[in-house]
Formats: structure tokens, sequence, C-alpha cells
């Protein structure tokens, strides 16, 4: 099989992380040790350390300053995304630019064509995306369920709308990358809709 580079998308709590894994195990089961699990901001200690300052370093950065943090960290790990995939391996990455552009773009209002040119710049497109999408009583209730703190987990639920509005059209205006995933339903169910999304798109059967 070729190298494959799939991003999981959406809000907060809405299950990307609980999918990933269960994709990644599935997918394990076909394809041996060339699965690369990885996230964003993050996925190389660089970028970790970036995350770090990001999301616990104790600052309130401007929004024009994490869009170019989270662009920083991305810029050293799609080096490692590239090799993984040019060597035929298969990336599963848990959030990539379409979070850049729903939280940074849509939820706080940073230029919309700066975020276009870094992604450009970046050039590295997924050959799938999937986006998980749930009504906000769900998500919220899934996060009441978790206990994360860190700087995003503070906005309010008019923020979580726009994000979440940003990532439908998001998959609206790139319906040939994009997946829009009913993400309400049980974890399983959740699974099945993503293997059909995979069968579908890139004809990987899991
Ligand atoms: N389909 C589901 N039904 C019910 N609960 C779920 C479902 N998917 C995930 N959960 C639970 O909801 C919580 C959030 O899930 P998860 O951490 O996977 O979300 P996330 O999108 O990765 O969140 P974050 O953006 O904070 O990383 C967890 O407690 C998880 O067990
Ligand atoms: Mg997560």
């Amino acid at each position: 099989m070729a190298g494959l580079f799939i991003t999981m998308e959406g809000g907060e709590g809405v299950g990307k992380s609980t999918q990933l894994v269960r994709l990644a195990a599935r997918l394990r089961a076909l394809r041996g040790d060339a699965v690369l699990v990885t996230r964003e901001p993050g996925g190389t200690p660089g970028a970790e350390a970036i995350r770090q300052l990001m999301l616990h370093g104790g600052h309130d950065f401007a929004p024009l300053t994490d869009t170019l943090l989270v662009y920083a960290a991305r810029a050293e790990h799609v080096r490692l995304l590239r090799a993984q995939v040019q060597s035929g391996g298969l990336v599963l990455c848990d959030r990539f630019f379409d979070s850049t552009l729903a939280y940074q773009g849509y939820g706080l209002g940073v230029d919309r064509g700066l975020i276009a040119t870094l992604r450009r710049e970046i050039a590295m497109e997924p050959d799938l995306t999937l986006i998980l999408d749930a009504p906000p009583a769900i998500t919220q209730a899934r996060r009441a369920a978790r206990s994360i703190d860190d700087r995003y987990e503070r906005f309010d639920a008019a923020f979580a709308a726009r994000v979440a509005a940003g990532f439908r059209a998001i998959a609206a205006a790139e319906p040939q990358r994009c997946v829009l995933i009913d993400a309400s339903g049980a974890p399983e169910h959740v699974a099945d809709l993503i293997a059909r999304a995979l069968e579908e798109r890139l004809g990987v059967a899991c």
C-alpha cells in the first residue's frame, strides 16, 4: 500500500482521540508497524515544547501569536510526517491545519487569508480528513466526563459554536478531502462510519 496521511478534526470532547485509537488498532492489524499516530500541536520533541508553551506556559497569548506558534510547531512536525508517508507508512494525526482555521480563524477572528498562506507554505495536504461533529449538548457532556484544563478549554459556549460551525464550513468547502462524520452515536457506531469513509474515499477496508 502507498503511504497515506489521514487527519482527525473537530471540537473539544467530540471523540477524536477515542476514534484515533480505534482506527489505529484496525489499521495496524492490516498494515503491521507502519502506522504513526501523532497529534498537533506536537508530535516531535521541538513541537511538543511549543505545545507545552502554548497550552500550559501560563501565558495569555494573542490569537495571532497562537496561530504563528501552532504553525511553527507544524513546520517541525511535517518533516517527520513527510518522511513517514514517503517511506510508504500511514500517518493518523489528531488535529492538523483545519483546527487552526476553525479555532484561530473562525473562532478568534485571525485573518483567514494569512492562515491559508501558512497552509500553502507547509505544503502537506491530508489524503483524507475526518471531521467529527456532534450537537453541543453531547460534546459538553463528554467534556465534563474528563478533566483536562488547558487554555482553550476555558472558552465559552459561543466560541465552541463558532469553532463547530467553522469545521462544518471547511467540510463543505473541501468535500473531496473532508468527510463530516456524525459523532453523536456510541463509539462503535462512530468507528463504523469512519471505516466506511476510509473504504469509500481511499479504498482501504478496515
Ligand atoms: N461516541 C462516544 N460516546 C460517548 N462518549 C464518548 C464517545 N467518544 C468519546 N467519548 C468520551 O468522551 C470524552 C471525550 O472523548 P475524547 O477525549 O476522545 O475527545 P477529543 O475530541 O479527543 O477531545 P479533545 O479535543 O479535548 O482532545 C472521553 O471521556 C471519551 O471516553
Ligand atoms: Mg483528544
